[in-house]
């Protein structure tokens, strides 16, 4: 697999290698790679990595979705935060 991918997330525009997860876009995109935000405020980033502990819930083009289980697709659009 070769090449590269653009998504956003958040609304800025994030180029990855093709084939990357979600997960390692929002890690891309800056920061702690900050998926979403807890009921009491906290930030939540992908943890498992494989489908179990569901911190990096998303919304990627306005489905629910995990991060770690979704490869990056050309102008997907990733909304952190629920
Ligand atoms: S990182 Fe645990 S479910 Fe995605």
């Amino acid at each position: 697999m070769s090449g590269e991918t653009l998504l956003l997330i958040d609304g800025q525009l994030v180029r990855v290698t093709a084939g990357s997860s979600v997960a390692a876009a929002l890690r891309v995109a800056g920061g702690m790679g900050v998926a979403r935000t807890s009921v009491t405020g906290q930030p939540r980033a992908p943890f498992c990595g494989m489908g179990v502990c569901q911190e990096c819930r998303v919304l990627i083009d306005g489905h629910r979705r995990l991060a770690c289980q979704t490869v990056c697709a050309e102008g997907m659009r990733v909304e952190t935060s629920e």
